[in-house]
């Protein structure tokens, strides 16, 4: 059993330090579980808490051809997302990651918090299909970069492997 209070990140690690520290703890937290709700639901938790300049982290899972609210951390967020809305949708139709330094500048953002003004997407990938995205807003402008996608892109696929998919 993983014990959450034992979860020390210090603070002055380089970006990559932290993504690799973050997909340790997270193969420790996920250890001898595969509900994708549990794995997640502590994915979300640990990102919020984890990485600075954060105000919502979470997952959206598609559903037919939605995307439907999966388990999060931050402010009441939108439930359902059609086909090729917001930036989620954007980033599964064009299956990568999407990182967007300006919210207000991307056709067809849904705001869900109104202190967001940066957010990156990442897909959820198994062979031949999208499964959902993970989801990380910011109430800084530009807050993410490439490291953030490569080190969001490792937990995402770490987490797909180690959890039973639909
Ligand atoms: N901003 C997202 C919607 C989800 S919320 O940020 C939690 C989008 O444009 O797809």
């Amino acid at each position: 059993m993983h014990n959450s209070s034992e979860i020390e990140i210090p603070s002055n690690l380089t970006k990559a330090e932290l993504y690799q520290r973050l997909r340790t703890e997270l193969g420790a937290i996920v250890e001898g579980e595969r509900d994708l709700i549990a794995n997640t639901a502590n994915c979300a938790a640990l990102l919020f808490h984890s990485l600075p300049g954060i105000n919502w982290a979470g997952f959206y899972f598609l559903k037919d051809d939605d995307l439907v609210l999966g388990p999060f951390q931050g402010k009441i967020a939108c439930v359902r997302i059609g086909p090729g809305r917001g930036v989620c949708g954007a980033a599964v139709q064009k299956q990568e990651t999407i990182v967007v330094q300006d919210v207000h500048a991307f056709p067809g953002h849904i705001a869900c918090d109104s202190a967001s003004k940066s957010e990156i997407v990442t897909p959820l990938k198994k062979p031949g299909r999208i499964l959902g995205v993970l989801d990380l807003d910011s109430p800084l402008l530009g807050r993410f970069d490439g490291e953030d996608a490569a080190g969001l892109e490792s937990l995402a696929t770490f987490l797909v492997a180690a959890s039973d998919t639909p």
